[in-house]
């Protein structure tokens, strides 16, 4: 759903072609023009110079991939550049089955160079997730737990919790306004309120705090922007009603 499947259909054409056997893996030229290429941006979190690779955690690229934190291939130049948490920008592309990045910028974390960089000021910053921990310390705790278990009868858990795992914008939602009535969260019903924390938190924080929320206990997704937030602020403004997950689901 979230995957366009065209760029997977060329991957497939490309992978019936052989690659020329003189050519070492990893320095081969780019993929034709013909291949779909995408902008990135987000943060390496590990080099794995043994695979050619960087670990990045990445924004949403409309229309082809939700944010994630996935290994991405590059040219073997890059890799003495690259350390942990710099800000990264670049063209994703696929070639053959694997994702690659080229045009690679990198600088350091925080940098005011960074377009990504996830400073206060910026509005495409990605989330922050020790930010975001400090976010939950203060505000989300008292319902959902340090554990994030939540409380059995009265708060869901967010931990391993189909929500958090979701769409980012039906979570960004759920911050701005508010969530009444019924919602099923790990086989358990509630029918509680939560209520809104749009006018209290900056886009920036909401970013943050639900970037901590999906890497946080055994939670494996992605980071949230505050681009992404604020494009919601702009499009449920005016909205004064808090959310049901039925309506959500329509969203
Ligand atoms: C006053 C208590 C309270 C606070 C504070 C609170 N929540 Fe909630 N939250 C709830 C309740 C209750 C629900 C379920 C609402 C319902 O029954 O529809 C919920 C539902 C959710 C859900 C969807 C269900 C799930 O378990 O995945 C998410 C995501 C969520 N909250 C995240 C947060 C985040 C992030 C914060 C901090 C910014 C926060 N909440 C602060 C009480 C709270």
């Amino acid at each position: 759903m979230y995957f366009r499947f065209l760029p997977l259909l060329a991957s497939l054409v490309f992978a019936g072609c052989s690659r020329d056997p003189a050519s070492p893996a990893n320095t081969s030229p780019p993929a034709t023009a013909a291949a779909p290429a995408y902008p990135l941006r987000g943060v390496v979190t590990d080099v794995m110079p043994a695979q050619s690779s960087l670990m990045v955690r990445h924004e949403e690229i409309p229309g082809f991939m939700p944010a994630m934190t996935m290994a991405l291939k590059v040219e073997a130049d890059v890799l003495p550049a690259a350390t942990r948490d710099q800000v990264i920008t670049a063209t994703l592309y696929r070639r053959e089955a694997e994702f690659w990045l080229r045009d690679v910028k990198l600088s350091p974390p925080g940098s005011a160079a960074a377009p990504a960089a996830p400073a206060a000021s910026a509005d495409g910053g990605v989330g922050n997730a020790e930010a975001g921990q400090a976010i939950y310390a203060r505000i989300c705790f008292t319902c959902h737990q340090f554990t994030g278990l939540g409380l059995p009868g009265a708060f869901p858990p967010l931990a391993g919790a189909e929500p958090v795992a979701g769409d980012p914008d039906r979570l960004i939602r759920i911050v701005l306004h508010g969530l009444q009535g019924p919602i099923t969260v790990k086989g358990v019903t509630y029918a509680s309120v939560m209520p809104p924390h749009g006018m209290q938190l900056q886009d920036q924080e909401i970013a943050d705090v639900l970037t901590y929320v999906r890497g946080a206990w055994d939670n494996r997704s992605g980071p949230v922007s505050a681009a992404a937030v604020a494009r919601v602020r702009a499009a449920d403004a005016g909205r004064a009603m808090m959310w049901t997950w039925d309506e959500l689901q329509n969203r």
